[in-house]
């Protein structure tokens, strides 16, 4: 069992500014679940980004299968039998299930040059893909799958590609409980059968359920690495951090001043009827399975959706939002979940992208300031730990924990009264986790009230003075957090019986 299958030994990989890895050597067994952690930017995707082929390395060996490779392209690192299912899925949406799943290797009726025999090519990939779903047509349209069959199609791609090695890269950030419940055991069952996982995740449920080993990276370098059995959670989070978190969730209830936001029979969307209201120093958690309709809730109140019915007042005034300019007029700021659609310009630098939502404010003489601008962003950089060689670097370049800082930075810059939250800590790691809920309990401390959204239970019980359940775009609960347990929330999350 314990045959070694692939070890990359003194790695180093540099950017321009940044020295992602630094010597970092991994090593993997035939059948073996090795978990990869590490803060945002530790270098965990650009190792496995070499390991797949996409980047190559400055320096280092890699041997697979008795064999120092080097120099190959994505494409021949799957015909070896290394396949990655990105952090941000790349599938051709257009395509069919099936065509995604053969790829190149689309049966022809009479050779190359005859037309594709679709008949056989819904065959092939069907039989491929029941081996780890029954749900998915392989006729139906990759776009319209839900993320997490998606996800099953590239891990049916890669079979169909005699995969040896599989890398996933935070395969269930996007995912809700139940899909990520699905997605362990079939990782689980591939593992059974000799095939050698590496699990990027920031989970440590997941982690711990999941490994067999855990290897900890930190600044670039491979640090320690743990047989899972023998290891805790404590142990994990102090090699990733460098040091001990001593309260990962600080939010102390506060009396609840002034009521600054009601929300009076709200319907836009899947949001149907949503009455509630918020007051300043309080969290208040959003919590429904996905589809519940909470996303429309606080998209109405950015004003990102029409509302069909409902008013919203905001310290007293009732206040229309026809535009996110019109909500960011009226002090509320709203962070989401789909950072790469709605959140932010890629191409564009660190501090533009932080500094976008105040522009105006920047003005002076018809001309952005740039010295505050800059002087904005290196605040940010600093008091969130961006990881960015400078302001200026592009977002694409940095890790996707670290895009996800800059999101919240941008939104906490326009000073809001009301803080709207979607799923603010995904892909994010501990640390930097901790950081944020830190910022969170300052903001409540300053009298800003947050509405949370949160895929995590536990962040929701932890940080949540009040939690509103939704279930088909209807309020089914408001439960106060002293009363809120993983039961009576799951309960009125599906329909509230
Ligand atoms: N294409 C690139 N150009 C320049 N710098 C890059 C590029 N890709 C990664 N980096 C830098 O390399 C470092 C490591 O990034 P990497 O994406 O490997 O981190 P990570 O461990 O996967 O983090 P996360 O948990 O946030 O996904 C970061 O400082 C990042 O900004
Ligand atoms: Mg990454």
């Amino acid at each position: 069992m314990s045959e070694t299958i692939l070890k990359m030994q003194g790695i180093t990989k540099r950017f321009p500014g940044v020295l992602a890895l630094d010597q970092v050597t991994i090593s993997l067994n035939r059948g073996e679940v090795l978990a990869l952690v590490g803060e945002n930017g530790a270098g965990k995707s650009t190792l496995l980004k070499i390991l797949s082929g996409a980047y190559t390395k400055d320096e280092g060996v890699i041997e697979y299968d008795g064999k120092v490779i080097e120099g190959y392209t994505p494409n021949e690192a799957i015909d070896m039998g290394i396949s990655i299912i990105y952090q941000e899925l790349d599938n051709y949406g257009t395509l069919t299930v099936a065509e995604n799943i053969l790829v190149n290797a689309m049966p022809k009726k009479n050779g190359k040059f005859s037309p594709i025999d679709w008949k056989e090519a819904y065959k092939r990939a069907d039989e491929i893909i029941r081996q780890i779903t029954d749900e998915i047509d392989v006729t139906a349209k990759v776009s319209t799958l839900t993320a997490a069959q998606q996800q099953l199609v590239e891990i049916a791609k890669a079979m169909s590609r005699n995969m040896k090695v599989l890398i996933m890269d935070e395969p269930t950030s996007a995912l809700n409980r139940v899909e990520t419940e699905q997605l362990l055991k079939i990782v689980q069952n591939l593992a059974k059968q000799g095939i050698s996982i590496i699990y990027i995740s920031h989970r440590m449920d997941e982690i711990f359920t999941l490994s067999d080993r855990i290897q900890v990276m930190r600044d670039g370098k491979s640090v320690s690495d743990f047989v899972t059995a023998k290891t805790d959670e404590e142990t994990i989070v102090r090699e990733m951090v460098g040091r001990t978190l001593d309260s990962m969730y600080p939010h102390v209830k506060q009396e609840p001043g002034e009521c600054i936001l009601k929300v009076n029979h709200l319907t836009c969307g899947k949001a149907k009827d949503v009455s509630f209201n918020l007051h300043r120093g309080e969290i208040l958690g959003l919590f429904g399975l996905m589809g519940a309709g909470r996303t429309s809730v606080v998209r109405g109140l950015f004003g990102d959706l029409y509302l069909r019915d409902g008013s919203i007042e905001i310290l007293g005034n009732s206040i229309k939002n026809r535009s996110p300019k019109d909500a960011i007029h009226n002090k509320i700021a709203y962070v989401p979940n789909e950072r790469k659609v709605e959140g932010l310009m890629l191409t564009d630098s660190v501090r533009f992208n932080i500094s976008i939502a105040v522009i105006n404010s920047l003005q002076k003489h018809f001309k952005v300031d740039k010295k505050a601008e800059k002087k904005m962003a290196d605040t940010w950089v600093e008091k969130l730990g961006i990881r960015t060689p400078s302001p200026e670097t592009r977002v694409d370049n940095l890790s996707g924990g670290n895009q996800q800082k800059v999101v919240i930075a941008r939104w906490l810059q326009t000073s809001p009264d009301i803080l709207i939250l979607n799923d603010p800590t995904r892909g994010i790691d501990v640390g930097a986790k901790a950081e944020i809920y830190s910022l969170m309990e300052d903001l409540c401390r300053q009298g800003i009230g947050i509405i949370m959204i949160s895929s995590e239970l536990q962040e929701t019980l932890s940080m949540a003075d009040r939690i509103l359940v939704m279930s088909e775009g209807k309020v089914t609960g408001e439960v106060p957090r002293e009363e809120a347990t993983q039961e009576n929330l799951m309960k009125l999350a599906v329909g509230g019986i």
